[in-house]
């Protein structure tokens, strides 16, 4: 922090080998080291500055999903940074304490470039999110959770061959860039602030003794109150904060097979891996656990927008690498919202394959999913939502603070295969 204020944080993208598989040597891509990049934390209200250094072979950009930013720093296709070049964003942190993530966006090869292993987390902290008796001592019982599928040649070296219709499917689950991840966990309840970092892979989160947790956090920050739950599922992207009671019984949190299929017909769901299960994280329980305080009522207010103060309505149909017939275009701007207004989306997967819709800029409410409101676990702030086949989603999203005539924010799909093939599009806040 400098005497104005501002937060410096340097990162820089290059490339080296990791351990992921015990005993052997991967080339891989990271900030800061050779594999993901460091947890990036800073509090609403804080000005933050970054230089961000491309040692990398190739061009790359650095986009912070989930977090309310200037355009022009958003790190989508239009921030490129060449290769030997720097970039430096900053910004004034606004929007409530929650786990956000920041990862590369260049237009074509975003699928590569976080598969080779630049991502990283960045934690918002805000008055709400400190004053919440949550488990929150970082690394203790406050734990990040990338959760990455990958695929190895016999060699060791990252599989880039043969992608599915929904980008690379792994069959080795990376948990924070090992596998076998465990923990030792010397509390009684543990925070796991878990985000599904693949490229197409869905998880359907659940405990192997089938315990219960409590989700408390959705991708923009906290629930109105802790969801009692056995699975959370999520989409590539997605974030959920789960805590859960350990209390001297090991356990492993394990993606197990979707009951529903996700919503694909049987073949699909075969295909995509919804129906595949692996072990993500062994929770060892350490002897004599330090007490956690029992989970609060209430966590946070959500005022709830108002979709019928809607300026404009929108609808957006998604299908075969397209969003309403088109493929990105990175001159063409789709449309343009005002700024300090809100607005509906629709928002419908006409394919049989799965996708999900992720704005940048702003985190949306779920206003209903074919007509009915969301469940719990999706009535909170969200910046990524899966979209199975058919199922028509309301979205209320409203533009803040920061309008710009020149630099568009993107909504895509976040299976990055199809957001690299095109199932993306431009919108200017004005
Ligand atoms: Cu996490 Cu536009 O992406
Ligand atoms: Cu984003
Ligand atoms: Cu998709």
């Amino acid at each position: 922090t400098d005497a104005a204020g501002t937060r410096h944080f340097a990162l820089s993208a290059g490339a080296g080998n990791s351990e992921i598989l015990a005993g052997k040597s991967t080339a891989t891509w990271g900030f800061n080291g050779s594999m993901l990049g460091p947890t990036i934390r800073a509090r609403r209200g804080e000005s933050v500055a970054f230089t961000i250094d491309n040692d990398l072979p190739e061009a790359t950009t650095v986009h912070w999903h989930g977090m309310h930013v200037p355009a022009r720093f958003d790190g989508g296709p239009h921030q490129t940074i060449e290769l030997g070049a720097r970039w430096e964003p900053g910004w004034t942190v606004n929007q409530p304490g929650a786990t956000l993530w920041y990862h590369p966006h260049p237009h074509g090869s975003t699928e590569k470039h976080v598969y080779r292993g630049l991502a990283g987390l960045f934690l918002v902290d805000d008055e709400v999110t400190d004053a919440v008796d949550l488990p929150k001592t970082y690394g203790v019982d406050d734990i990040p959770l990338i959760i990455q599928d990958k695929r190895f040649t016999a060699d060791g070296a990252l599989d880039e061959s043969d992608p599915t219709d929904i980008g690379l499917l792994g069959d080795t689950i990376v948990t924070n860039g090992i596998t076998g991840a465990h923990l030792s966990v010397s509390t009684e309840k543990v925070r796991l602030r878990i985000l599904n970092g693949s490229s197409g892979r869905m998880y359907n989160l659940g405990f192997s003794d089938d315990r219960e947790f409590h989700l408390v956090a959705s991708d923009g920050g906290l629930l109105t109150a802790p969801v009692p739950l056995t699975r959370v599922r999520l989409s590539p992207g997605e974030r959920a904060e789960i805590v859960v009671a350990v209390n001297g019984s090991n356990t492993l949190l394990r993606a197990m097979p979707y009951e529903d299929n996700a919503g694909l017909d049987r073949g699909d769901a075969a295909a995509f891996g919804v129906q595949d299960s692996f072990d993500i994280l062994e929770l060892r329980a350490g002897k004599n656990p330090t007490a956690s305080a029992a989970l609060p009522a209430s966590l946070a207010t959500i005022a709830r927008l108002d979709p019928a103060a809607a300026a404009a309505e929108r609808s957006f149909e998604l299908q075969w690498f397209m969003i309403n017939g088109a493929q990105m275009d990175m001159n063409r701007i789709d449309f343009s919202p005002t700024v300090d207004t809100t607005e509906v989306w629709t928002v419908r997967n006409v394919d049989d394959w799965p996708h999900n819709f992720h704005v940048h800029d702003v985190q949306f409410q779920i206003i209903d999913i074919d007509g009915s409101p969301p469940p719990p676990a999706l009535a909170g702030w969200k910046d990524t939502v899966y979209t199975p086949p058919g199922v028509r989603f309301r979205l209320a999203l409203r533009f803040t603070e920061y309008s710009d005539p020149t630099y568009p924010y993107m909504y895509h799909c976040h299976l990055l295969l199809h957001e690299d093939q095109g199932m993306m599009g431009q919108f200017l806040v004005l």
